[in-house]
């Protein structure tokens, strides 16, 4: 990937995302789309955003049995996504399979510890110990399955990238310095990030929501 910068076009408005697609196509290496989007506008959507000739990541984070997911899969088939997700808890059964079913070219990579999730969170849906841990042990099931690599956050991304040289690392939760982190917990800046070990950095408030799109995405090309 040339550009490390995913935008996440999170709207469900085909015409706001074809407008923000634009501004931002010179500025970035590929765009996420995901659930809403997805929802809305379906196949003809995501082909309409993918005339740009830009990477598409598709984000629909893909959780249930192994035949369902794959069947899921199988339909996305089409769209021959340079990304795709699917959520490591559904199990190693359930990874295998989705890679299986998706095009050669298409990364499947596994959604570890959603980076708005934190030590607590984890407690409440009974998951012991550190976001770290989980991580590792989320990696290290979805390299045996098969799998191209893991999303996890800035924060996570060293330790897994040391025991998995040759994984694609998707990390969102990226946040240049003197922004706001929203609903997100587990943040780094983009420079700490790819330093860390990220292969692609997904950034999306901190530019959609920008007055200048453009301007924040040079800013963040500066600070690489
Ligand atoms: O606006 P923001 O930069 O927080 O957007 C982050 C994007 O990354 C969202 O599209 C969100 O769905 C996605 N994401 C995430 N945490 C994960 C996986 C994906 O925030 N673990």
């Amino acid at each position: 990937m040339s550009r490390p910068v995913f935008i996440a076009i999170d709207t469900p408005d085909l015409e706001d995302a074809q407008r923000l697609a634009k501004t931002v196509q010179r500025h970035v290496g590929g765009i996420k789309l995901g659930l809403e989007f997805f929802l809305r506008n379906g196949r003809a959507g995501v082909m309409d955003i993918a005339q740009l000739g830009l990477p598409i990541f598709l984000d629909l984070k893909l959780h249930d049995i192994p035949n369902t997911v794959a069947k899921a899969i199988m339909a996305l088939r089409p769209f021959e996504p340079a990304i795709l997700t699917v959520h490591a808890a559904g199990g190693r059964a359930m990874m295998e399979d989705a890679k299986a079913a998706a095009p050669a070219g298409t990364k499947v990579v596994a959604v570890t510890v959603l980076t708005s999730l934190d030590d607590e969170d984890l407690r409440s849906i009974g998951v012991g110990g550190q976001p770290q841990a989980q991580v590792e042990r989320l990696a290290a099931l979805a390299r045996e399955a098969g799998l191209d690599g893991i999303v996890c956050s800035g924060q996570e991304v060293g330790p897994v990238r040391k025991a998995w040289p040759t994984g694609f690392f998707v990390v969102p939760g990226i946040r240049p310095a003197d922004t706001a982190t929203a609903d997100q917990k587990r943040v780094m800046t983009p420079r700490a990030a790819l330093d860390a070990g990220a292969s692609i950095l997904v950034i999306g408030r901190p530019v959609t929501g920008a007055e200048d799109p453009v301007a924040a995405l040079r800013a963040i090309e500066g600070s690489l």
